[in-house]
């Protein structure tokens, strides 16, 4: 949510910056700016819209500088427009500010600054801090930087910030707290960005910044202070993502690539924990927490949007294997209910990003009241992967399509590996079952390369239902988060209202909207609920809804009764969500690029949501 992304060294800082913010446009795309600090002169440029709008915008400008920073919106204060546009200046134009994040006191920092006479020109949280930080700077005489300490003092909120300052040209001044903020080293240049995506190409040397630090960064020096001032030692770490997986590598979009990679994502997620040969499962992540997990009273999951959906399937998995109750909950709710949870939970958080910033308050308090917080998140070495005590990485890599579609299979697999050692060592399988679940496991990510196989013909299906104004998705057990998966992503790409309900359930309300103009999508494959789900298809039919349904192979019934059926590989039901979902992702992609909409940045949303 916002992208931020600096340079400083001995490069044109302009077309590092430029291609920076392209790469982090997943994170917000409302309007884009750079502030170029050129010897002691600043130059803003800003424009509402996409990268590509402010690149039109800055041809034939002075771009030449060694020292830059750069944003790329997703509004919070304010409706995207130029004059909202990050960076923002203070008072006196010699400061410039860019911001990821949300200053929540900035209603009463702006009050006390109009009485001292500052005029505004946005409507932005980060143009009240900016000129606070200038005020402390004029009124306490004193450095950027001491005055930067000063106001984050009063802040509240979540940040991070860059400043450039026209007095001091060979300095980037950085702080962090609660949103993400990486530091690329290079040889006598550094790369900051909210995540390693605009670092890669340069440099595999890391540093995160933690919350409540401040980064002086130059050229050759790079130096970490805490909020009393006093010196951290910077922790590098090696970066471990190659260039190719954030490039789109021949596909139109992220999101198609996403969805085709995800034969070799499950394959990741699995491989060095997964050993169906020799019957065993590793998850090194948790080796010191299994006794905790095999002994809690209750799992709490907590996540938001699709990772939320995981957690349901996870729900009816380790109930199913553990005999452990679990709640799955949304982590917004969660936080601010007071919940009861304590010692003897056990809280697994959900997260593609790791940066999610409802997730990481329900987290804080749950931990705070002393629950053992596991973490399956994507993102290595994210808030969320830091926050927790133990964790599962899913190792799908880089997911730049803001919809979520790998990172859903990958959040999948890792949580049935979850399931299955704790049932194990907790003796609630069989043997038999347990290597069973195995080599499902194992084969899962060749029947998802099968189930790709229908792309064709599920883009002749989006063709024929892309005009529809509401789609219904329905699915039981384990298949009931894949329809709510799959109303998630149509929503979220093509903007037709669609809504995801357990099959039993439409009679209690939602079968109203049922008619000959309404499709309707079940996931009904062979299950434990298949016979209901059939009954269910017809309760539809003789209401002439029309009937897409995913079934599985030598099905001979849901053929005969559906409109348009889309077949995919047999597989237990617990692992049937991680195919079953395939074809949804299909359907969605393929009716937002009918509709002619960007499927990669669809209109409102942002990858990663770092504000409450
Ligand atoms: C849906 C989507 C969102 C995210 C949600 C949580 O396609 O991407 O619903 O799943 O914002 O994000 P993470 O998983 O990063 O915590």
């Amino acid at each position: 949510m916002c992208g931020i992304v600096a340079y400083i060294g001995k490069r044109e800082a302009y077309p590092v910056v430029i291609k920076g913010l392209r790469r982090l446009e997943y994170r917000g795309y409302d309007s884009a700016g750079v502030a170029l600090l050129n010897g002691g002169k600043l130059n803003v440029y800003k424009k509402k819209g996409k990268v590509a709008e402010l690149e039109d915008h800055v041809v034939g400008k002075d771009l030449h500088s060694v020292l830059a920073i750069g944003h790329t919106r997703w509004a919070t204060h304010g409706e995207p427009c130029d004059r909202n546009a990050h960076p923002h200046l203070s008072g006196d134009g010699k400061l410039a500010m860019v911001h990821n994040g949300i200053i929540e006191n900035y209603g009463q920092l702006k009050k006390e600054l109009l009485s001292k006479g500052h005029q505004f020109s946005s409507d932005t949280d980060t143009e009240v801090l900016i000129h606070f930080i200038q005020e402390i700077k004029k009124s306490n005489q004193c450095s950027t930087e001491e005055a930067l300490r000063i106001a984050l003092k009063r802040v509240v909120g979540a940040y991070v910030i860059l400043i450039v300052d026209e007095d001091n040209p060979d300095t980037l001044l950085a702080a962090r707290k609660g949103s993400p903020l990486v530091i690329g080293v290079g040889k006598g240049e550094h790369f900051l960005a909210s995540d390693a995506s605009p670092i890669v190409e340069y440099t595999k040397e890391v540093v995160y910044v933690n919350d409540y630090e401040i980064a002086i960064v130059k050229a050759d020096e790079l130096i970490l202070k805490n909020i009393s001032n006093e010196i951290q030692t910077p922790y590098i770490q090696k970066l471990d993502v190659e260039l190719a997986a954030i490039e789109k590598g021949g596909y139109d979009h992220f999101m198609l690539k996403e969805i085709f990679e995800q034969p070799q994502t499950i394959f990741d997620s699995l491989r060095g924990r997964l050993d169906a040969k020799a019957g065993k499962l590793t998850l090194g992540g948790l080796r010191e927490h299994t006794d905790l997990l095999k002994e809690a009273k209750r799992i709490i999951i907590v996540a938001c949007g699709t990772s939320w959906h995981a957690g349901l399937v996870a729900e009816y998995m380790i109930e199913e294997l553990c005999r452990i109750p679990v709640e799955v909950e949304y982590a917004s709710e969660f936080r601010y209910r007071n919940p009861v949870v304590g010692k003897g939970d056990v809280i697994i958080a959900v997260s593609q990003s790791g940066e999610t910033a409802d997730t990481l308050v329900a987290m804080e308090s749950a931990k705070e009241k002393g629950a053992i917080i596991l973490g399956v998140c994507n993102v290595v070495g994210s808030s969320i992967a830091r926050l927790s005590h133990a964790g599962v990485y899913t190792h799908a890599g880089p997911e730049i399509g803001v919809a979520s579609t790998k990172a859903f299979t990958a959040q999948l697999a890792v949580l049935a590996l979850i399931g299955l050692k704790v049932a194990m060592e907790k003796g609630t399988i069989t043997e038999q079952r347990f290597q069973h679940l195995l080599d499902e496991l194992e084969d899962v990510s060749d029947k998802v390369a099968i189930a790709l196989e229908l792309n064709e013909q599920i883009k002749k299906i989006a063709d024929k239902y892309k005009d529809a104004r509401d789609f219904l998705y329905l699915g039981r057990g384990y298949n009931f988060p894949v329809a709510l998966e799959g109303a998630l992503k149509l929503k979220e790409i093509s903007y037709i209202h669609a809504e995801g309900y357990p099959a039993a359930e439409m009679k209690h309300g939602p079968i109203a909207l049922v008619d000959e103009n309404l499709p309707v999508v079940f996931v009904a494959t062979k299950d434990s609920y298949y016979e209901k789900i059939v009954s269910n298809i017809q309760e539809i039919k003789a209401r002439k809804g029309m009937v897409i349904a995913i079934t599985t192979e030598g099905d001979q019934v849901i053929p005969g009764m559906a409109d348009d059926v889309i077949v995919v590989p047999e597989a237990d039901e617990l692992v049937a969500p991680i195919i079953s979902v395939i074809p949804l992702q299909l359907l969605a992609y393929h009716i937002g690029v009918l509709k002619g909409l960007d499927v990669d940045k669809p209109r409102n949303l942002a990858k990663s949501v770092t504000v409450e």
